[in-house]
């Protein structure tokens, strides 16, 4: 699908300061040159990204780390060694050289090693840091598709390269290690119970003194049409009252439709948390471009493997004080 020569061009344009689209193992990215400020620049009007939301640093290997951390602790070389290459992000106290534009003027930076051998090429081939935020308009689902980043980003972007539907589905999992004590930032790819095997210890939410991380904020990571998030007891109620009112409502749910439903798109999603992260996104895109009033979807189990799931369907469900 993308070959050796896409590689290659897809590496000139980041030196020459464009903006490349690339599959990773979680959600595509669209990538710029992590010491090109015009570049990066660009990238933030593409998204229409606020200047102060910070962008991760993707690297070929974890041993570039300290040339993009001042302090590289014990923690991360030991996660480092466990998850990478994969979905998680490492937060560390920032090397000097770090633009502002990448930290968001904070003290840290945020470094990842992708798995997904097209990005990971990519990365080889440019030879140095290439920053990628998730290739969505800011606040929007991210891209799982290359076909969903052409619709979102259009010609902002220099060249999409095509590895096909991603695996993991949902954004990497963040974790601060520039404090006393490893915070998860964002909940992802990785579970807080493989970190807390690896680390020995278990994470602390975050606090206070975090860094900020814009996936964090409550709402994120929407589809357009409103979306409620619903008990599984009164999944069929609130569907049959939606649609009494003479509102268009689909349902997004890990079990069969009831057979007194009538009326209703009632669409199956996975019952396994990877296979239902792997295709969330995608789901709600084409359930978006439906047209529907609402998206009801049936609350998912409040355990450790639904975290990354539960987490996005939470963020997409606000809408502030209504
Ligand atoms: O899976 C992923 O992480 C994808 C793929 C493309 O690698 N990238 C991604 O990037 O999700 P983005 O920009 O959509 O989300 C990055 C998150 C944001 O919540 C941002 O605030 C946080 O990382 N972040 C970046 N630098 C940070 C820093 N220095 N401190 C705290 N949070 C940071
Ligand atoms: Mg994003």
């Amino acid at each position: 699908m993308v070959s050796h020569d896409d590689i290659a061009q897809a590496a000139a344009i980041l030196r020459a300061g464009g903006l490349v689209a690339f599959p990773t193992e979680t959600v595509y990215g669209l990538g710029a040159d992590a010491r090109n400020p015009e570049a990066i620049h660009r990238l933030f009007i593409a998204k229409g990204r606020p200047a102060d939301h910070p962008v991760i640093v993707h690297l070929a290997h974890a041993d570039a780390m300290p040339q993009w951390a001042s302090r590289v602790p014990a923690a991360a070389v030991t996660l480092a060694a466990a998850f990478w290459p994969g979905p998680l992000t490492l937060v560390l106290p920032r090397a000097a050289h770090v633009l502002d534009l990448i930290t968001g003027e904070q003290e840290t930076v945020a470094i990842r090693v992708p798995s997904h051998l097209v990005a990971h090429d990519l990365l080889e081939a440019f030879g140095d840091g290439i920053v990628a935020p998730s290739a969505n308009r800011f606040g929007r689902l991210s891209p799982t598709r290359a076909n969903h980043v052409r619709a979102e980003l259009g010609d902002a972007v220099d060249l999409i390269l095509d590895g096909g539907p991603t695996d993991v589905g949902v954004e990497s999992t963040i974790v601060d290690l520039s404090g006393d004590r490893p915070a998860l930032l964002r909940p992802g790819g990785i579970t807080p119970a493989q970190l807390a095997a690896v680390l020995g210890a278990s994470l602390d939410a975050p606090h206070a003194a975090s860094p900020r991380a814009s996936g964090t904020l409550p709402s994120h990571y929407a589809p357009r049409t409103p979306l409620d998030l619903i008990k599984p007891d009164d999944l069929e109620e609130r569907a049959n009252q939606i649609t009494a009112k003479g509102s268009r409502v689909t349902v997004l749910a890990r079990r069969k439709a009831p057979l007194v439903l009538s009326g209703i798109a009632w669409h199956i999603v996975s019952a396994d948390a990877a296979t239902y992260a792997r295709v969330l996104y995608a789901t709600l895109r084409a359930l978006d471009a439906v047209g529907y009033d609402r998206i009801l979807v049936e609350d998912v189990p409040d355990d450790d493997a639904w975290l990354a799931v539960r987490d996005r369907l939470r963020r997409a469900a606000y809408r502030g004080e209504e």
